[in-house]
């Protein structure tokens, strides 16, 4: 009969070990035993960018990376996409379940109810130079929001938590709104308890343009967040995890893992996928430009995913969103060459070969340029999407036991030691 463990034999001892498969995965704390020398550390795996490192355990999102399967609590996104909305994404993130009419009219009704940011974090956002980059702004802010809620620490006190959380849903696309006001000058629009959750975004940025805010630009906006919610263990849920980890206050955690979202890599790909496309200017510089791509010397942006090896949902349903949002703004003319430089690179055998395929970015950014919403916010609106996310991926942190401050191990190759020497000998 097989047995649930891994059989592993050191041929620099001889010596043979027998490592327990929990679930299809072992310990890699279990690797720790296998050394040659008893005063030795023990081994480890090294795992640069954890590839293939299961951090945690967790029942909050779903990937099939090789099918193109994404799920929130068991959910198809295709589904919450079409029939939910964000604020009741968020909650079904955050308990598992989805709520009740109760439960969600209550839940509306508490993130209107800590939507009122602190006096102060208006000068704070207007002190910034009008052309700061938002991601940059928006990661002070929300650190900053969090010095005026200094119970916030007591992360032990689950009804503290909750308030917190309400109010970085409610408060992150504040923040967000108030610095685009201020950095084209006008003034700033509060939020409007009678508006959802989009529309009231939508209206703190455009004070109330009916253009900008027709009922089918919300519902698409509200689409996009959904689609942008969760994403299991990726590189800024990891970063909300890993300071989590450290117990300071959810603020805190919020604004590391929205620096980690900012990078071109992950959320900030969104705006370079515009800035390329713009670049590329017409589909006649597409074949020069997916040379330049398989010589190495740029990459395509929105193509390509740590763990999607197919087409990625999210991307297949943002194309059918960008649709309806055409029909009100008229075409995005940046979208003949996404769609033409989509369809040469999934011919060609760079991509083929390596599995690359339009990820959530590729299309986001028209989406949102012909809603009027400037270039350097698009990574904003992403934070906004994934804040619920972040704070279900923290909750889920706290309630861990077998989780403790994020602490990785490193293969030391530096110097053995040596002796200091005086600046003269140098
Ligand atoms: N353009 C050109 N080549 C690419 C691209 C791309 N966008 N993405 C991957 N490759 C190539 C790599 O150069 C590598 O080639 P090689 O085998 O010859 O060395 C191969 O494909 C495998 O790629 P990796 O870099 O090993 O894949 P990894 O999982 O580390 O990276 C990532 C994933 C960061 C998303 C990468 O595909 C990328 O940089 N894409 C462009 C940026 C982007 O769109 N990011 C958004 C991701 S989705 C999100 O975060 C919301």
């Amino acid at each position: 009969m097989s047995k649930d463990s891994l059989s592993i034999k050191d041929n620099r001892t001889g010596k043979s070990y027998e490592i327990e498969i929990d679930d299809g995965n072992i310990k890699a704390k279990d690797l720790r035993q296998i050394k040659v020398n008893e005063d030795e550390f023990g081994m480890m795996c090294y795992d640069p960018s954890y590839e293939n490192t299961a951090a945690c355990k967790s029942s909050v999102t779903f990937i099939d990376g090789d099918n193109g399967i994404l799920r929130y609590r068991g959910y198809p996104i295709e589904q919450l996409a079409d029939k939910s909305s964000q604020l009741e994404v968020a909650k079904l993130l955050l308990d598992g379940e989805l709520p009740t009419s109760d439960e969600l009219d209550k839940w509306l009704s508490d993130i209107k109810e800590f939507n009122n940011v602190p006096d102060g974090i208006e000068n704070i956002i207007k002190s910034f130079p009008q052309d700061s980059h938002p991601m940059g702004v928006l990661i002070s802010s929300i650190a900053a929001l969090g010095t005026f809620y200094p119970n916030a620490k007591n992360i032990t006190d689950e009804e503290e938590n909750y308030k917190n959380i309400c109010r970085l849903i409610a408060q992150v696309p504040i923040l967000a709104a108030y610095f685009y006001r201020h950095s084209k000058g006008l003034n700033i629009v509060p939020p409007d308890d009678s508006m959802s959750y989009s529309e009231n975004f939508l209206n703190m940025l455009f004070d109330g343009d009916e253009k900008k805010m027709n009922p089918a630009l919300v519902d698409a906006m509200d689409t996009l967040l959904i689609l942008h919610a969760d994403h299991e263990q990726n590189c800024s849920a990891s970063v909300m995890r890993n300071t989590g980890s450290s117990e300071p206050d959810p603020f805190s955690s919020v604004a590391s893992a929205t620096a980690a979202l900012y990078g071109p890599l992950h959320g900030g790909a969104n705006e370079a996928v515009l800035e390329m496309l713009s670049d590329i200017d017409s589909v006649d510089n597409i074949p020069s430009f997916l040379d330049k791509v398989q010589k190495k010397e740029v990459k395509l942006m929105g193509f390509g995913h740590r763990v999607y090896k197919s087409y990625d949902p999210r991307a297949k349903f943002i194309k059918k969103a960008a649709d309806n949002v055409f029909e009100i703004t008229g075409t995005n003319p940046l979208l003949d060459i996404a769609l033409k430089l989509e369809s040469i690179a999934l011919s060609e055998d760079y991509f083929i070969q390596r599995n690359l395929y339009p990820n959530v970015d590729f299309y986001s950014g028209l989406i949102y340029e012909s809603m009027g919403i400037p270039t350097p916010m698009f990574t904003v609106l992403f934070t906004i999407g994934r804040t619920p996310g972040w704070l279900a991926q923290w909750n889920e942190l706290l309630n861990d036991k077998e989780q403790k401050i994020a602490r990785p191990r490193q293969v030391y190759t530096g110097y053995d030691s040596r002796d200091y020497k005086d600046i003269s000998d140098r």
